[in-house]
């Protein structure tokens, strides 16, 4: 790669690459992608290897420190979050003040964006690595919580606070599924997919919400406010929101009798603007390893729970069918990470509207690593250029006299 920012200063051009397709931002440490080979790598560590040896919190402290914790790190890393898990009570009035029906993702990223006026000190200039910890601690403490809350709230259930005593991911369905009154009985099956899911979803490079946190970051604006941001990209069913659009999409097509080959030609035909989400990426073209991955584990998990979910088997349908398809074959066109997760998180209880969200609660290390690179790299504001097609040289016609 040649560094081309003084391209401009040089030779009068600049370099116009709309989308980004090929266009470096950064140089980083976090996350290896090999688009081509289908690969994925976490500080070095596979994806497939972290998805079935590791918890999220493990691979949270991988991906924002560097390095797999140690025990007693890990148990520091649990004990600080712990700490801050309980969000302000004054914070419930927002729950209150949203309509029932809201969708999930346009309250988290309010929510998130309203921290910074709970916890003011995220504004300060300069802060020491300490300082800026205490808000990465608070942030992945806080969001299950606020996660767990925007549920219960949808529902009109009594909301229920955490329990520290158990991990972050029990934690979390503690306060999503469990009672008030009593225990919540963990199903291990349970926890260990949500394990794999949040791990899968940790992060993945410069994609449309890490870019966002990292240029919102880049004019010094506040970790909550970045982070904001970043869900704000990852709501769009171009990116996250697939998920949910994936579980619409199979929905409407058992709906309309299961007739994939129909939905595969509308895929396919130009005239339509109907795409098969859950299909497609911008860097991947072979397999997503993700999505590899929960493939298997959704199998695993329907029948762990001895569920018989019927929009899987037109899933598996659509991907025979789209795999021997000139169509997707010539443009790469293989299942997503979010292709099957829906399934998965739907036989764990969470209706559709929630998935989005659920992948932000994954991402979360991610934005959270990519912002702090950005800063520790000493990146400049990112400001990117255009060429202008505009009009020129209007005279200004007084509102009497416009046409
Ligand atoms: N269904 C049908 N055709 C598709 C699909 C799809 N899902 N995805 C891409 N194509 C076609 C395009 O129409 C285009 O065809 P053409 O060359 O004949 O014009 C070609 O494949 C290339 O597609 P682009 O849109 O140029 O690819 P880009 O890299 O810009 O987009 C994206 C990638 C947004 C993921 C796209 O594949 C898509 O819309 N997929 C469906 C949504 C989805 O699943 N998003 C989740 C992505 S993963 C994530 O963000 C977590």
């Amino acid at each position: 790669a040649i560094d081309i920012s003084k391209l401009r200063d040089l030779t009068g051009f600049i370099t116009l690459d709309t989308g980004f397709k090929n266009t470096g931002s950064t140089k980083s440490k976090i996350t290896f992608l090999d688009g081509e080979k289908g690969i994925l790598k976490y500080r070095g560590y596979s994806i497939e290897q972290l998805a079935e040896k590791s918890s999220f919190l493990e691979v949270a402290y991988l991906i924002v420190y560097g390095n797999l914790p140690t025990q007693a790190e890990l148990e520091g890393f649990q004990g600080e979050i712990s700490k801050h898990t309980l969000i302000h009570e004054d914070m419930k009035k927002f729950f209150d003040g949203y309509p029932s029906r809201s969708h999930p993702m346009g309250q988290l990223g309010s929510l998130i964006f309203s921290l910074s006026t709970f916890y003011p000190e995220c504004l300060k200039p300069n802060q020491t690595a300490e300082e800026q910890d205490l808000t990465i601690i608070k942030l992945l403490a806080k969001l299950p919580t606020i996660v767990s809350f925007i549920y219960k709230k949808s529902l009109g259930h009594p909301l229920i606070y955490p329990k520290n005593k158990y991990d972050y991911v029990t934690n979390f369905l503690w306060m999503t599924f469990g009672q008030r009154t009593e225990d919540y009985d963990v199903n291990p099956i349970v926890v260990s997919a949500m394990n794999k899911l949040l791990i899968l979803h940790a992060d993945h490079e410069q994609n449309c919400s890490a870019s966002t946190v990292r240029i919102v970051g880049s004019s010094d604006c506040n970790l909550y406010a970045s982070i904001s941001a970043g869900i704000a990209a990852l709501w769009g069913p171009l990116h996250g929101g697939a998920n949910q659009a994936v579980i619409d999409m199979l929905e409407l097509i058992k709906a309309d009798g299961g007739d994939t080959e129909k939905w595969i030609n509308k895929a396919k035909d130009k005239n339509d603007s109907f795409r098969m989400m859950g299909f497609g990426h911008r860097v991947y073209k072979n397999f997503d390893p993700r999505a590899k991955i929960i493939k298997k584990a959704c199998d695993d998990i329907l029948e762990n729970l001895g569920i018989d979910d019927p929009i899987l088997e037109i899933a598996k349908k659509l991907e025979e069918a789209a795999l021997t398809d000139q169509y997707f074959i010539d443009r790469k066109l293989y299942p997503n990470v979010d292709f099957y997760s829906g399934i998965i998180y739907r036989a764990l209880g969470f209706p559709s509207e929630m998935f989005t969200v659920l992948f932000a609660l994954g991402r979360l290390p991610g934005w959270i690593a990519q912002w702090k690179e950005m800063h520790e790299n000493k990146e400049p504001i990112g400001r990117p250029r255009q060429i202008y097609v505009g009009e020129t040289d209007r005279e200004f016609v007084d509102i009497k006299d416009r046409k």
